[in-house]
């Protein structure tokens, strides 16, 4: 992991989806059939992936996206910059509602790609999926 600091971190999109098709492979998803893969880029240049991980009592079900948000934070990273999200449905498909709030609390700036197996691309800022957010901020007096 690198620390750049102040350094804008320069999204090389072509790694991010190349990650997120890796992690995509390592998807548990026996009962729907439909695997995501997801990359996040942190502030500092790291890549942190995930996969979606199912379960036999389906309520428990763990999106990509939010797996890679809580490998980012376990492994140190805290700001975010950049997501992509792969799966193989015709049409690429944004994360849901419940990643969309989790992704927020740490990056409200959060620049999305969402990118088929096809390489389709769907391209969104985060405050576009999930205008006048719920955040932090909100909890201030
Ligand atoms: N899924 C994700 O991993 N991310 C999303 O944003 C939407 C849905 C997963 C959950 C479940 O394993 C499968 O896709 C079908 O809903």
């Amino acid at each position: 992991m690198t620390d750049r600091g102040m350094e804008p971190v320069r999204v090389d999109w072509a790694a991010l989806i190349e990650a997120a098709t890796r992690a995509r492979e390592r998807a548990y998803a026996p009962y729907s059939r439909f695997a995501v893969g997801a990359a996040l880029l942190a502030d500092g240049g790291s890549i942190h992936t995930g996969a979606n991980v199912e379960n036999a009592s389906y309520g428990l079900t763990i999106c990509a996206e939010r797996a890679a948000v809580v490998s980012a934070i376990a492994r140190g990273a805290r700001r975010f910059v950049a997501l992509t999200v792969v799966t193989d449905a015709p049409t690429p498909t944004p994360p849901c509602g419940a990643c969309r709030q989790v992704l927020r609390e740490f990056a409200p700036n959060l620049d999305v790609l969402c990118a088929n197996t096809s390489g389709r691309q769907l391209h969104r800022a985060l405050a576009e999926l999930l205008p006048d957010a719920f955040g932090p901020d909100s909890l201030a007096e």
